[in-house]
């Protein structure tokens, strides 16, 4: 039973990345509260898999393999869920891409490449969805951003980072330009979460993981299934009066300020511990 508070019964939510991760997360939360979904993932397998989980929850779904980076397919989408649900109540903006690259040696192509699925394409889900929850008078967008929103990473994440940079900025002016007619806006800054990628990046540099857990203070990586109260609150009445907000989902990350990992920080660490000695 869903405590009232938290009920999405009848609700409909977009959700984008839904094969795997933080999506897949986030649409399973969802439908075990009562929302309908529609699952976005170029992954249409895994998409199919996710929906037939939530199907057997007694929730309705639409699956679409939507290209989140192309604003034409992305109009498309919405097309097809006006058709089947007629209306979007929840947009969970969360497939994206990241590209590591020195500053120096990054091409202008896969800068372009990078802002088009995570700026243009974030955008272009808000302003589709925006337009159908202002028409509504209400509806609620989670962006997802990241650490590296508001500080630096490091290791090659300059693309990553000048982007996620703008989902924040993005956000903030979304909900101050919509909140009044019924429509919050929300960003979630995850630290690191385990996927696929990362286990391989942990995998080929041994040292990585212990380098993020030093910035961690809850003293462990994220795990996907983090996600699923704070898209449950995010969707629910229960957040009425969240928008505009950057919420943390870091493990305490942010609060010691420990987003980046610069290649001299041993160096720095032991000649502290020399002078201080
Ligand atoms: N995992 C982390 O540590 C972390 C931290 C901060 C932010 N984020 C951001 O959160 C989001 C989800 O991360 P995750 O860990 O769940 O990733 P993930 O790689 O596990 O899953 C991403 C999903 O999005 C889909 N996808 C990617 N690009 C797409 C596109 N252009 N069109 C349609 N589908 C697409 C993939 O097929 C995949 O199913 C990403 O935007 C990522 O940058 C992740």
């Amino acid at each position: 039973m869903t405590i009232p508070l938290f009920d999405l019964t009848g609700k409909v939510a977009v959700v984008s990345g839904a094969a795997q991760g933080l999506g897949q997360a986030t649409a399973v939360a969802l439908a075990q509260c009562g929302a309908d979904l529609a699952l976005v993932d170029r992954n249409l397998a895994g998409a199919e898999t996710v929906a037939g989980e939530i199907r057997a929850l007694g929730r309705r779904t639409l699956v679409a393999g939507t290209n989140v980076s192309d604003p034409n397919e992305i109009a498309d989408l919405f097309r097809q869920v006006d058709r089947q649900f007629g209306r979007v109540d929840f947009l969970g903006n969360i497939a994206g891409d990241g590209h590591l690259a020195q500053p120096e040696d990054l091409a202008i192509e896969d800068l372009h490449r990078v802002f088009q699925n995570l700026v243009i394409g974030r955008f272009a889900m808000c302003q589709q969805a925006g337009r159908r929850m202002l028409a509504q008078g209400a509806g609620s967008i989670m962006n997802i951003g990241s650490l590296a929103s508001s500080t630096a990473l490091g290791r090659g994440h300059i693309a990553y980072s000048m982007a996620m940079g703008a989902v924040i900025q993005m956000t903030r002016e979304l909900s101050t330009e919509w909140s009044h007619r019924g429509v919050r806006v929300n960003c979630v800054t995850p630290a690191q979460v385990v996927n696929p990628s990362l286990a391989a990046r942990m995998q080929d540099d041994p040292t990585l993981e212990g380098r993020f857990l030093k910035g961690i203070p809850a003293g462990r990586l994220g795990d996907p299934r983090d996600i699923m109260g704070l898209a449950v609150l995010l969707a629910s009445d229960a957040s009425a009066w969240i928008t505009g907000a950057i919420i943390p989902l870091d493990g305490g990350n942010l609060a010691m300020n420990a987003g980046g990992t610069p290649g001299h920080q041993q160096h720095v660490v032991q000649t502290f511990r020399a002078e201080s000695e």
